[in-house]
């Protein structure tokens, strides 16, 4: 007897091959290891960041024709306007990575109103605007992933980043999910990844002492190609079936409640 292979065998690092995929914030950080994590697994990108000239030596520096740069300061301009861009220059929007974001650890009675709805502007209403737009796009084609970077700061208050940042990254899980169900019918998925403190320019600051303070149960700060890994398993048909998630990516720290 002989055994039906697979209706189609794709080699799991191949699996974004010719597809087009936005990356929000992809100049440094999370954003660029996951920009060069899906790169190197075929695809195309849209590198994105603030300041042009940066984003084209980011994207010099990931491939010479598959990162292509778009700049946008996501604090004025209209996300929305961001992902049509893409879709005008590359003529497909396979998948859309909100991960611009970032915040600072400011206290609560602190906090000004136009620092809150700066924090929201970035980390909120960038990822709504341009998952709005990625929809409208996605329901054409009837297919399409989208993955919002969230926090470990959404789940629960932390003293490492203000009341702003918290919530503007538990929305962004909430939106996730209110997405991810009105989406499902056109087979769109759209799920969340919550970092936990991973090595880049954001938690630079945190001291030897802090760090070992964080007890987080894997002993370390997490590497941006970790999270990377997680996103291109959502952006993936490997993923297929699961959709309006969080996977916390954190070395464990969640699971101690
Ligand atoms: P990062 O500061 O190294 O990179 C942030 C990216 O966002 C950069 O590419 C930057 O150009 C872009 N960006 C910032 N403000 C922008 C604006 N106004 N307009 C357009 N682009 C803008 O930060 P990191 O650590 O790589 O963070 C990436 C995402 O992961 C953020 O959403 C952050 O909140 C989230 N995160 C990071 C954690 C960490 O420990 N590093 C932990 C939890 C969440």
């Amino acid at each position: 007897m002989t055994l039906k292979p697979p209706d189609r065998l794709i080699s799991s690092d191949k699996v974004l091959s010719d597809h087009v995929y936005l990356v929000t914030g992809s100049t440094r950080g999370i954003g660029r290891a996951i920009a060069a994590e899906f790169i190197g697994r075929g695809a195309t990108v849209a590198v994105h960041g603030r300041d042009q000239g940066q984003v084209e030596t980011v994207c010099s520096e990931l491939h010479p024709d598959r990162a292509l740069p778009f700049a946008a300061d996501l604090l004025v301009a209209d996300a929305g306007e961001l992902v049509l861009a893409v879709q005008q220059r590359c003529r497909r929007l396979d998948g859309l990575v909100n991960n611009a974001g970032g915040g600072q650890a400011i206290a609560f009675r602190g906090l000004s109103l136009d620092q809150w709805r700066a924090t929201q502007r970035l980390n909120l209403e960038a990822a709504l605007t341009a998952s709005q737009q990625a929809y409208k796009l996605m329901r054409k084609s009837r297919r399409g992933c989208i993955v919002n970077i969230a926090s470990l700061a959404a789940h629960g208050p932390g003293r490492w980043m203000g009341a702003d940042y918290a919530a503007a990254k538990a929305g962004l899980v909430s939106l996730t999910r209110s997405l991810a169900l009105e989406a499902a019918r056109f087979g769109i998925r759209c799920n969340a990844v919550s970092p936990g403190f991973i090595d880049t320019d954001m938690t630079a600051a945190l001291s030897e002492a802090n760090r070992k303070r964080l007890a987080i149960p894997l002993g370390r700060l997490g590497r941006p190609e970790e999270v990377a890994k997680v996103v291109a398993f959502l952006m993936s048909p490997e993923s297929s079936y699961l959709t309006g998630q969080v996977l916390h990516v954190d070395g464990g720290l969640t699971m101690q409640g």
